[in-house]
């Protein structure tokens, strides 16, 4: 166990911003987990913030409290029935080295989610999404640890109430349960989903039809897009998409297709239309812009990017402004999908 007090989170956060945290506790095993929980709730202390791999996180100042971090690591095969793979990961395991190891041993299903930053607990409760896939597609349950008493709990998918970027772990019961594992339903049979406008055009220009396409291809294939769009974490501090794509009653999008036939939609079950928050923020003229050291990507408008020594602040601030113009301009409501604390 690591336990660290004025600890800076600089490291610990894929934005780069410098922050202190009052202590910062990593643990290695669910025993040790319920340790610190008996020890926080001795302690009176009212703040307690469990990162992963902070991909999400935007520190608007310091943070005055303890920071908790799952090392729990280990991926187990659980059992093969037909062709369903059952694995279990630890939280603490790192989310792309996950989707390769499963790749290698013919687990297939999370191809489409390769090279999303972050770690495997975080996964079920961001349902991170990638190329037509979410994660809760292949989510069989959840284990947790229930952050005031100790005890173990298992969420079965149906119960994470999984929607898109959202879970039961980011609204209904945020902050009161901790993720130790996920068990994951994978498939012996390769059923690549190749549908997403961005891969269907990749794969052309590369001349890979869907005929030659194996688990290997499309990882490298979904890591070649990925990379040719988004900056780099370790080179240039940033957390993926900033906002949520907005999904907006039917009228509203046909009365905004009226003025720009050519915005790009995405039809959801229930009527309503998803449109691209990156595509609005573009049409702003924000892509590539700056304010301050706070930037805005120059390949995809929807991550901002720390262009260097930028403060929780700076980022915030282009933010509100970006947000400001897409209300202006086309009366639409983006919110971050990054947690600002
Ligand atoms: N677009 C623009 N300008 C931009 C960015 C996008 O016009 O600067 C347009 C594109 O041309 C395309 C549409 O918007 O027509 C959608 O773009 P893209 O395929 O890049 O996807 P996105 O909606 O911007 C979402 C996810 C990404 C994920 C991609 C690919 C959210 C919030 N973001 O972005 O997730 O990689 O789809 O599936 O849903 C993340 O969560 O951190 C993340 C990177």
């Amino acid at each position: 166990m690591t336990d660290i007090h004025h600890y800076n989170l600089k490291e610990h956060n894929s934005f780069g911003i410098s922050a202190q945290c009052r202590r910062f506790i990593e643990y290695s095993s669910i025993g040790e987990l319920q340790d610190i929980i008996s020890e926080i709730a001795n302690l009176n202390e009212p703040r307690v913030l469990h990162i992963g791999g902070g991909n999400n996180l935007l520190f608007t100042k310091d943070f005055d409290g303890i920071v908790l971090h799952s090392a729990i690591r280990g991926i187990e095969h659980l059992q093969t029935e037909g062709d369903e793979v059952l694995v279990r990961a630890g939280a603490g395991e790192d989310w792309d080295e996950f989707v390769g190891h499963c790749v290698e041993q013919g687990w297939y299903g999370l191809e489409n989610l390769s090279l999303i930053p972050g770690e495997v607990g975080a996964s079920a409760i961001q349902n991170i999404g990638a190329y037509g896939a979410e994660v809760c597609n292949n989510i069989k349950y959840v284990e947790a640890i229930d952050a005031q008493t100790g005890q173990k709990r298992i969420f079965e998918a149906s119960e994470c109430r999984y929607g898109y970027r959202s879970s039961i772990f980011k609204h209904e019961l945020r902050g009161r349960y901790y993720v130790t594992a996920v068990v994951f339903s994978l498939s012996l049979a390769f059923r690549p989903d190749l549908e997403y406008k961005a891969l269907s055009k990749a794969m052309a220009e590369k001349g890979i039809t869907a005929q030659d396409i194996t688990p290997h291809k499309l990882r490298q294939l979904i890591i070649d897009v990925r990379r040719s769009k988004l900056p780099d974490p370790h080179e240039v501090g940033n957390a993926g998409s900033f906002f949520i794509n907005p999904v907006v009653e039917r009228s509203v999008f046909e009365n905004l297709s009226a003025r720009y036939p050519q915005i790009p939609h995405f039809p959801q079950p229930d009527g309503r239309v998803k449109v691209p928050a990156g595509w609005l923020i573009e049409q702003c003229g924000w892509k590539g812009k700056t304010l301050g050291k706070a930037g805005v990507w120059k390949l995809q408008a929807l991550v901002l990017v720390n262009t260097g020594g930028a403060t929780g602040q700076d980022i915030v601030k282009l933010s509100e402004a970006i947000r400001s113009d897409v209300k202006k301009n086309f009366g639409i409501d983006i919110f971050p999908e990054v947690n600002f604390l």
